[in-house]
């Protein structure tokens, strides 16, 4: 027996200022993205932006339904509706917004586990690695690819 240990990385962000401009205008449209939020019963409105590698920015936000296995998270809204839209286009940074009754969380909300095997998912798709932005109000936190949010990923590729 041995023990292992497993590192993972991200880069943390006081405020979206520190970041580079392209991902300065994801966090803003990830946040825009919310206003899309359909979140009668939780009252949590997560918007999610897609930046492609052709430059287009699809926006996705939660939507709930009464029977409640039938509403789809932010992330999933976008990452699909660019998988049906753009098949053939890699998906490049995906930023992600949480807001509690309407208020940022200052702790960025985390994308759950069905999300993050959809993102490992398109990055397998196109063999490149999809960078994920996670926005609190008091920090942001900034992936460089699917792995390091989901160690151990099912049918991971070394990328
Ligand atoms: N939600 C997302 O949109 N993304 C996630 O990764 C986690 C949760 C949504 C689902 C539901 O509409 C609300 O947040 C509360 O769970």
């Amino acid at each position: 027996m041995s023990e292992v240990k497993f590192t993972i990385n991200y880069e943390e962000f006081a405020s979206a200022a520190e970041m580079l401009p392209e991902d300065q205008e994801l966090v803003k449209m990830a946040i825009e993205a919310q206003k899309g939020s359909y979140s009668p019963y939780s009252d949590f409105q997560v918007g999610a932006a897609l930046r492609l590698t052709n430059g287009v920015i699809v926006k996705g936000a939660n939507q709930e339904n009464i029977a409640y296995p039938s509403g789809l998270c932010a992330e999933r809204s976008a990452m699909f509706w660019a998988g049906a839209n753009y098949p053939d286009v890699p998906m490049d940074t995906l930023a992600i917004a949480g807001s509690d009754h309407g208020v940022l969380c200052e702790s960025p909300a985390s994308p759950c586990g069905a999300c993050r095997q959809v993102m490992a998912e398109y990055q397998k798709k196109h063999k490149r690695p999809l960078k994920i932005i996670l926005i609190g109000s008091k920090r942001i936190r900034k992936f460089k690819c699917v792995d390091d949010l989901l160690p151990f990923i099912f049918d991971s590729l070394t990328i």
